[in-house]
């Protein structure tokens, strides 16, 4: 199979070879998907505050599965029976479905989950996200739910131990010391890009994003990844997501092209837009990271609505009058699953004061929110609204459909389709420890779209 030769051939060759592959491999555990939940946070409410009315398109489950540590490069080498497609243009769901020859994601987050070099005790091989849509003639909504056992709504913290604040900044699977907890948000992420802004996996390519989704950003010598390589890597401290199309002669993470390079790139449009919701370091302030994948992952231009905490001068503590703590008390954070209350300037903070007398256990949050400033900038333009009740995870996000932003697509289903893709971080997890799904297509009724948009 040197060559993609027409799905007939394709299903004569994989029809033969999968019942064996999927017998031998592939079990999907029964209870993988759901949950069960006993608790509440209690802080959470309002933060569904000011939503939009909108008439929904219909719900559609997109299933978001563990990837260990299959990059684009693991796509299209030996080890992968798809790789000779991958490298002639087809689609990972051509093969990749409930009905297709090869394993479904469901299948593939069964048998990846414990693959992983250093895999998570008890992570789920998937999640299945329940996705909606809709447009008026000024926004784009975007509602996304899905299951989790408790929210992550806090990202580090501060504890007050044996007369210190000791950094508590820990995600699985590292392994606790002494008074250690994990504190990692929770997250969901979104690229998507017009269908008509072709993507390639590298230069001259044949596959790309609207066909693979995530693995045209996904490459085995990022942080964490089999061929991690950053020494000399001088685009940032970590190697994040980056396209090949911005490597010379497609080369690694070291070989970036130049700058206008890149800016060509960024004014054809021929990158995914990237939103990365953040349980911890937007939600309370209703926005999400509006962002982009290009040379690496980088967010839109603007000011976070977050910054770094220290429990020192200069920095924040909870108001007492509003909260009637300066600390949250050490159980507290049992109380509310694992999470301390947001700390917001200007809403429930005051400036930190060292002579306030701290009791053991105490947490203060290792970051600070503030809200964004109306008219949003390009980094926090897009509203997100979210709460988690009975175990479910509802996210809305909201944007203007032309933000005149250049490291925005303009999202207007009526004009054409977009291909969109999903990851889910959860369980105190972070970096490649997350969920994603294969791409999926985004239209208005009657498009042929997967997830049809309702226009309102
Ligand atoms: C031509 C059909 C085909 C295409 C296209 C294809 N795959 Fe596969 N893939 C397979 C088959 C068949 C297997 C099962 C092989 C096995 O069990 O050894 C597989 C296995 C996998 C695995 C399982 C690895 C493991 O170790 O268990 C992953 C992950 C995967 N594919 C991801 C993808 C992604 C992502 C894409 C798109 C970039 C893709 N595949 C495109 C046919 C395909």
């Amino acid at each position: 199979m040197k060559q993609y030769q027409g799905s007939k051939v394709l299903a004569a060759l994989f029809m033969a070879a999968v019942p064996l592959v999927l017998a031998g491999c592939f079990h999907s555990s029964s209870s993988d998907s759901t949950t069960k939940v006993t608790g509440s946070v209690a802080f959470m409410d309002g933060w569904m505050d000011g939503l939009p009315q909108v008439t929904w398109g219909p719900e559609v489950t997109v299933t978001a599965f563990a990837p260990a540590q299959r990059s684009w490069q693991w796509m299209v080498s030996a080890d992968h029976a798809g790789a000779e497609f991958v490298n002639g243009g087809t689609g990972c769901v051509n093969c990749h479905s409930d009905a297709g020859f090869a394993p479904s994601p469901a299948e593939l987050g069964a048998a990846l989950v414990g693959a992983d070099e250093d895999p998570i005790p008890g992570k789920r091989g998937f999640v299945d996200i329940t996705v909606q849509a809709a447009y008026d003639a000024e926004k784009f909504y975007l509602r996304a739910a899905w299951q989790t056992k408790r929210p992550g709504v806090t990202h580090d913290i501060w504890t007050y131990q044996g007369g210190d604040w000791v950094r508590n900044s820990h995600e699985k699977p590292e392994e606790l010391g002494t008074d250690e907890v994990y504190s990692r948000e929770d997250r969901i992420g979104v690229m998507f890009a017009p269908v008509s802004n072709v993507i390639p996996a590298a230069d001259g390519h044949p596959n790309n994003f609207n066909n693979v989704g995530c693995w045209v950003t996904c490459h085995s010598d990022m942080h964490d990844m089999p061929d991690m390589d950053e020494a000399g890597y001088t685009l940032g401290d970590e190697i994040t997501k980056y396209l090949k199309i911005s490597r010379v002669g497609g080369g690694g993470a070291n070989d970036a092209v130049d700058d206008t390079a890149v800016a060509a790139y960024m004014n054809a449009g021929t990158f995914p837009d990237m939103w990365h919701f953040r349980g911890g370091r937007g939600a309370a302030v209703q926005t999400l990271t509006d962002g982009y994948v290009m040379s690496t992952r980088s967010s839109d231009s603007g000011a976070h609505p977050y910054a770094t905490n220290s429990p020192a001068p200069g920095n924040y503590m909870y108001d007492i009058d509003v909260m009637g703590f300066h600390a949250l008390p050490g159980d507290e954070w049992a109380d509310n699953m694992d999470n301390a209350p947001p700390l917001i300037v200007g809403v429930n903070a005051v400036e930190f004061d060292h002579t306030v007398v701290f009791n053991e256990g105490d947490i203060l949050p290792r970051r600070r929110l503030t809200v964004p400033v109306e008219p949003r900038d390009s980094r926090n333009d897009v509203t997100a609204y979210s709460s988690w009740k009975d175990g479910v995870w509802t996210v809305i996000m909201v944007r203007d459909r032309d933000t005149g932003h250049a490291q925005d697509h303009v999202l207007n289903p009526a004009a054409g389709n977009y291909t969109f893709a999903f990851s889910i971080f959860e369980d105190h997890s972070g970096g490649r420890w997350h969920h994603v799904t294969f791409p999926v297509t985004l239209g208005a009724t009657g498009s042929g779209a997967i997830i049809q948009a309702a226009a309102n």
